[in-house]
């Protein structure tokens, strides 16, 4: 059992620690809801912040859908909301401290109306220091629940609105996976899916082990059937996610069970598929061969690296080494040349030295990614990185990350200066946030592209000119 503590069930980051790594699948079962619960959010709104990942995201769409289902209305304003949802993320000490700053700016606005709920969901609240802080200091915050038990959430509400009493509910095992749980998803013509959740790498630098739990994999069956419903809606786009998606089969006892996934999703005849997250470690060839014979498989691939050096790596529990990932990258350059590439690094792991960022550096260099998101370590707590000595001073850390960004968006600039003049296929996401007057959408290969076009492309697949490039993104005309 969790620790209680007034009726509060708690995170335990220890448990999730010990969890043992057995490759057994989880059971599952199927999402009912409570007669009682059918229409307990009748003329009553909700409103929904969600952080962090896109599978975050999906959590998010599938948190609105119970809400939905329980007859609650959306809404976009904080004051108007009956009940507001915060889904976070834990990833990074800036993303906490800004929901921790906008949950402190809503004590005026439910000093206003009386019986609002503030729900803090998702990553941060399966933090032990978290939901301490939250007990302790942030009164306005009714109810917690973690990640494992989202579908409890009926349940969860009825009882902080009925008996107005203030209710924590964090498991530190995973439980069931549930399917069949409702869904809202955002507008637009791509639709997320889980392929499988939690995480069992632990890297020593990272929360997602703790938050998530371990590696569990949806049956194939239940997968494969929310692609062809998303088709079915008229969507062009499945993206399947997973923090180490090659992994994705392990616990189910498949052999190659990425691969085969992703064959059977391209074979639903959806226009679109893409993919996230890829670990270099688990990584099959199969997977290459896989993106070349469907034409449907979108040809960009992020494989985050974090770092090129090998001492650095072996700190982080990564499981390669820099050559290894440059076999990996020639691999997949010669196999598809037209290939996208795209990662993740951190510079400032604890006690970094300029030599390992300099190979860091090195390798930006040799795979000239074409886009790369790159973050100053920050320590998580609970975490065996946060325990390591680091001397390197912030502002060391911080020069490093303008040396890494500067030659990142000099590569970006280089390879989106390839695609000038060419025709690319852009999924039409509708007008661009920054200038209502183009739309954009994301090409075949990944890129941000803005393009000028006659009216009604919004959700269509678009053949796009290319008339101008810069570091992150293309601009061009519909043809
Ligand atoms: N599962 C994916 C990544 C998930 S988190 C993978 O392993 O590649 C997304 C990115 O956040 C990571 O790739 C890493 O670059 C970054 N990240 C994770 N923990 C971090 C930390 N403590 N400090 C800084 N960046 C971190
Ligand atoms: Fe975190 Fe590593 Fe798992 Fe990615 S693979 S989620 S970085 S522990
Ligand atoms: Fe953040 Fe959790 Fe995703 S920590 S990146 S929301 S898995």
């Amino acid at each position: 059992m969790n620790t209680k503590k007034n009726d509060y069930i708690l995170p335990e980051m220890n448990r999730e620690r010990n969890r043992s790594l057995r490759s057994t699948a989880a059971a599952c079962s199927r999402f009912v809801m409570d007669d009682a619960a059918v229409n307990f959010g009748r003329g009553k709104k909700y409103y929904i912040r969600t952080y962090g990942c896109q599978a975050n995201v999906r959590d998010g769409e599938t948190i609105a859908g119970i809400l939905e289902l329980m007859g609650f209305e959306n809404t976009e304003s904080t004051s108007e909301a009956d009940v507001l949802i915060f889904n976070t993320c834990a990833i990074r000490q800036a993303a906490e401290d800004r929901v921790f700053g906008e949950i402190g700016s809503l004590k005026s606005v439910k000093a206003k109306h009386p019986g609002q709920v503030i729900c803090l969901c998702g990553c941060m609240a399966q933090e032990e220091v978290v939901v301490n802080k939250i007990i302790s200091s942030y009164p306005q915050v009714d109810l917690v629940f973690g990640t494992h038990n989202l579908w409890r959430l009926p349940e969860l509400l009825m009882k902080v609105m009925k008996e107005g009493k203030r209710t924590i509910e964090v498991l530190s095992q995973e439980g069931d996976l549930i399917e069949e749980l409702p869904v809202r998803r955002s507008a637009g013509a791509k639709g997320f899916v889980h392929i499988m959740y939690g995480c069992d790498k632990f890297c020593t630098y990272c929360i997602v082990p703790y938050t998530r739990g371990r590696e569990r994999s949806r049956r194939r069956e239940d997968i494969l059937a929310e692609i062809r419903s998303l088709r079915e809606e008229g969507r062009k786009e499945a993206v399947l996610l997973g923090q180490n998606v090659n992994a994705y089969g392990k616990d189910l006892g498949m052999e190659d069970g990425f691969t085969s996934l992703l064959e059977s999703a391209a074979e639903t005849g959806i226009e679109r598929i893409r993919f996230y997250t890829s670990h270099p470690r688990d990584y099959s060839a199969t997977t290459i061969d896989a993106m070349r014979k469907y034409p449907n498989i979108m040809k960009s691939l992020h494989l985050p690296v974090q770092s090129g050096s090998d001492e650095i790596l072996k700190r982080m529990n990564r499981g390669y080494t820099a050559d290894s990932y440059r076999k990996l990258y020639d691999d997949m350059r010669a196999k598809i040349p037209e290939i996208t590439f795209t990662t993740d690094l951190i510079v400032g792991f604890p006690g970094e030295t300029d030599e390992q960022f300099q190979a860091t550096l090195d390798l930006v260099d040799y795979c000239q990614f074409d886009l790369a998101y790159s973050f100053v370590y920050s320590p998580r707590a609970g975490t065996p990185a946060a325990r390591m000595e680091d001397s390197i001073p912030a502002e060391v850390k911080k020069e490093r990350l303008q040396i890494l960004n500067d030659r990142l968006s000099a590569i970006a600039a280089t390879r989106n200066a390839a695609y000038l003049g060419r025709k690319v296929r852009v999924l039409c996401e509708g007008p661009s946030k920054k200038n209502a007057a183009v739309y954009s959408g994301y090409s075949e290969e990944n890129k941000l592209v803005n393009f000028t076009g006659p009216e009604g492309l919004e959700d269509r697949i678009v053949d796009v000119e290319i008339t101008e490039t810069h570091s992150f993104s293309l601009d061009g005309k519909a043809v």
